[in-house]
């Protein structure tokens, strides 16, 4: 199936620094007919109908966010448009924001109406601050046209840590202290920044409002699978022949992403959702990109096979160990203990125990720490341990020595 643009619809269509380009492309007409014809509640109940769920990682459902804080008392509440993007081999936000920015301002302004909230928070990751001005160019260029009367957006530089992309992290980092997650229940949407209900929505998911909201949510609904609604914008990179972002309706195989679009040969692995994704090997290469399979983020990288897989779990760990706030202890250490036996099976030192070990790290992990990251971390490992077992015993038996590559 060739690509589906539904997010990246008016990128390299519009100039991203000239509004009325937008508006020939019906740039602001979702917004709008939900000004004059909807009320907060139709639209959330549009946004439920199309069965949108969130594209940051989770997928979580993003009208049960919406009304959630919708629902809670107080009259300061805040919408945060996370756009941190610090997982490994994820880019396609920065691709979006640097095409569309319009797009995004409007989704957040349906958000904000939805919600009930006055100010909103782009969180930017600080390695896209030669966006910044494009981003407010654009925020001034919409308040100009009279679309942003009943609410404010400002930016917010991330911290340069990829906990930070984490929603109770992030918010924390707004707040001006260190990111750390935070203990939940209470959730954000009963006390999210500044302890004020707060929705939290990636690039990708807001970008879809005013598609939804222009074309129905029925027509939204009938795109992809059963539990997976919509496109999926990913960032393909790693051993393939044309790395980039690409469109899907969601079930596609990854087939199609890897060998026919990007033109990946002789693969041995990928791995879907970034550094703490899941790793899928050749023979299970059509596997459906769904929220029932495997999804995160939309980072896929492509493994040829020339790559150790060992060698390529021990590095998404190192980052991950080395990225851990560091609050709950489950993460701190377990992801440490893990980096240190997947080092000593680079060092050719590893051994049948370790790999006891390594299994049962990796099922407690998921099970005690407090944020996705430490939940998460041991995904390629499990990953690699059921699919790719023989090469760490091969290393094992022969001693082997690993060639970071
Ligand atoms: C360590 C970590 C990093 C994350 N980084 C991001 C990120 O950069 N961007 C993002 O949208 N979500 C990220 N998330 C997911 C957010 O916590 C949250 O689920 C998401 O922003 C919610 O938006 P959505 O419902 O639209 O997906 C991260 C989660 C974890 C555990």
């Amino acid at each position: 199936m060739p690509q589906k643009r539904v997010v990246l619809k008016n990128c390299g269509i519009i100039d991203p620094r000239q509004i009325a380009t937008y508006l020939q492309q019906d740039g602001f007409k979702a917004w709008q007919k939900v000004s004059t014809e909807m009320t907060p509640e139709q639209v959330i109940e549009e946004v439920k109908t199309s069965g949108l769920r969130g594209r940051g990682g989770a997928g979580f459902p993003c009208w049960l966010k919406w009304d959630l804080a919708r629902k809670s008392p107080g009259i300061e509440k805040y919408v945060i448009c996370n756009a941190d993007e610090g997982e490994m081999g994820t880019f396609k936000d920065k691709y979006i924001l640097g095409n569309d920015p319009f797009s995004l301002i409007e989704g957040i302004a349906i958000a904000a109406y939805a919600v009930g909230a006055r100010q909103s928070f782009i969180y930017l990751r600080a390695e896209y601050h030669y966006l910044l001005d494009l981003l407010q160019q654009a925020i001034k260029q919409v308040e100009a046209k009279g679309f942003l009367k009943h609410v404010k957006i400002d930016i917010r530089l991330g911290a340069g840590a990829y906990v930070c992309g984490e929603e109770s992290a992030l918010m924390d980092s707004i707040e001006g202290k260190r990111g750390e997650a935070r203990y939940r229940p209470p959730f954000p949407t009963t006390e999210g920044l500044w302890q004020k209900p707060t929705t939290i929505n990636n690039v990708e998911t807001l970008m879809n409002i005013p598609q939804i909201i222009l074309n129905g949510a029925s027509w939204f609904n009938q795109i992809g699978t059963e539990r997976s609604k919509g496109t999926k914008v990913f960032s393909v990179s790693g051993d393939v022949a044309k790395p980039g972002v690409y469109e899907l309706v969601l079930g596609t195989p990854l087939r199609e992403l890897v060998v026919d679009l990007a033109a990946g040969e002789k693969i041995k692995a990928v791995q879907v959702g970034g550094s703490a994704g899941r790793i899928v090997p050749y023979d299970k290469i059509d596997t459906p990109l769904s929220f029932e399979t495997v999804l995160g983020s939309g980072a896929v990288i492509v493994l040829n096979e020339s790559r150790d897989i060992v060698n390529a779990v021990y590095k998404s760990l190192e980052f991950l160990a080395e990225e851990s706030c560091g609050k709950c202890a489950p993460c701190r250490e377990g992801t440490k203990a893990i980096v240190g036996i997947m080092e000593k099976f680079s060092k050719g030192e590893g051994s049948e125990r370790d790999i006891k070990l390594l299994e049962q790290l990796s099922s407690a992990l998921p099970l005690s720490s407090l944020c996705g990251l430490g939940q998460a971390a041991p995904f390629p490992v499990m990953d690699s341990l059921q699919y790719f077992k023989d090469s760490y015993q091969s290393r094992i038996k022969e001693k082997k020595v690993g060639v970071v590559k």
